[in-house]
């Protein structure tokens, strides 16, 4: 079997490549580890920007997040009962974000790419990389007994921060960063109506809370917990319980309603500056994670994908090898920028157990500066709706 670009992992980064390539005319194979199933009912973050959205209208999937995806264009920060309005709009000239799930995404993905005879392969199992530092690499995978291998031009690293292509790269020429939170979030969906219809990024002495949506009619919330916490530790109740408190004064009253799912996620920013070696170019989960707060996980490995997609055009139209080269260091320059706002947004919010009383009075005079200053909330803005 042969292709032009194998892409090991099926979550947003993937399909988006994939489907980005195919309109280019260039041919790709994904390698699933997982179920379409499973794929799809991963509960991930919901926020997109407009570069995403506008990246999925390039990709052809964009009818469903136009009709369905909610325009928001501001977000609230909460402090001790007390709410900053952060007017996106306004303060960035006009922009918005859309509230969309990333299992909508995947699965608005999942509908065009079924669509392509052999477009990719879900369960395939023990995918191993070869011959990546060469002209001539190739992807082996095991399916139903059988071992397959897949030579091709270039292997595209997608498979999110446990796959096996970021473990492909040498180490003596790896760079990788890494921050641990000493908490994680709590999170809950909910088919209730949200408690206030933008979202609530809540400053508490208890812990950090967000308010989030799916819908008008489903929502999403979490709270920052100890990153020895289990899920089982909270029943529904006593979760309702704590983001009442935590977001009293805040929004009107909360609906309770039964967990359609509740899990707990740690949080770390990690980024990995060796995102290419050889003919393998990593994007997404694979080669960085940030924390959640400020939602730019999915956002960052669109534009990892838009860079790296262009570059393979650069390649195959043209024979220029130049934009695959500087792949890297253009993804980088944007990556980092994220990394740093979701590390300050991280900071601002959650109380972490190493505060001193200085530190959180340090935490509210940072809030209490922002609420009065036009220019801290512009920083604000401008970073939450995506930098060019
Ligand atoms: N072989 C094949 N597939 C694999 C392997 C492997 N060895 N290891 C992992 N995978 C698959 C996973 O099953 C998953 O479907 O790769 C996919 C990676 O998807 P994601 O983890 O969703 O990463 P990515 O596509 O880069 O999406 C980034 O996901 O975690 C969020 O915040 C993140 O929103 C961002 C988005
Ligand atoms: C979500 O709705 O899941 C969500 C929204 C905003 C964030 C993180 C998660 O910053």
């Amino acid at each position: 079997m042969r292709t032009q670009v194998a892409i090991v992992g099926g979550g947003p980064s993937g399909l988006l490549l994939s489907q980005l390539l195919y309109t280019d005319g260039i041919d790709s194979v994904i390698l699933e580890k997982k179920s379409r199933e499973y794929v799809e009912s991963r509960i991930r973050a919901g926020i997109l920007e407009q570069g995403t959205v506008d990246l999925l209208a390039r990709a052809g999937v964009d009818d469903r997040v136009r009709r369905e995806g909610l325009k928001h264009d501001g977000f609230l920060l909460g402090v001790d009962g007390t709410v900053i309005r952060i007017d996106i709009q306004k303060l960035t000239g006009g922009k918005a974000v859309t509230v969309y799930g990333q299992t909508e995404v995947t699965k608005d993905l999942n509908t065009v790419i079924s669509g392509r005879e052999g477009a990719i392969v879900y369960e395939a199992d023990n995918v191993t990389l070869h011959d990546i530092a060469g002209p001539s690499p190739a992807v082996s995978y095991e399916k139903d007994g059988q071992t397959y291998t897949i030579s091709c031009d270039f292997v595209a690293g997608c498979d999110g921060y446990h796959g096996v292509s970021r473990a492909s790269i040498p180490a003596d020429v790896a760079r990788a960063f890494e921050f641990l939170y000493p908490f994680g979030w709590l999170g809950i969906l909910a088919d209730v109506p949200p408690c206030n219809h933008e979202l609530i990024y809540a400053h508490h002495r208890n812990g950090f809370a967000l308010a989030s949506m799916r819908s008008h009619q489903r929502s999403r919330y979490y709270i920052q917990v100890p990153a020895s916490e289990r899920a089982e530790d909270w029943p529904d109740d006593r979760l309702w319980n704590e983001l009442e408190v935590r977001l009293s004064g805040l929004a009107g009253p909360i609906t309770r309603g039964p967990a359609l799912e509740k899990s707990i996620a740690p949080l770390r920013s990690f980024v990995f500056e060796t995102m290419s070696y050889g003919r393998l170019f990593l994007a997404g989960d694979a080669a960085h994670i940030v924390p959640p707060t400020g939602a730019k996980g999915l956002n960052l490995a669109a534009s990892d994908v838009r860079i790296l997609a262009d570059a393979f055009r650069e390649h195959y139209r043209k024979g220029n090898d130049e934009a695959l080269t500087r792949y890297p260091q253009r993804a980088l320059d944007r990556i980092w920028k994220a990394v740093r706002f979701s590390w300050w947004l991280t900071r601002l919010t959650h109380r972490f157990p190493s505060m001193s009383p200085f530190d959180i009075r340090m935490q509210v005079a940072e809030l209490n500066y922002i609420r009065d200053s036009a220019f801290a909330q512009t920083t604000i803005a401008e970073n939450y709706v995506g930098l060019p």
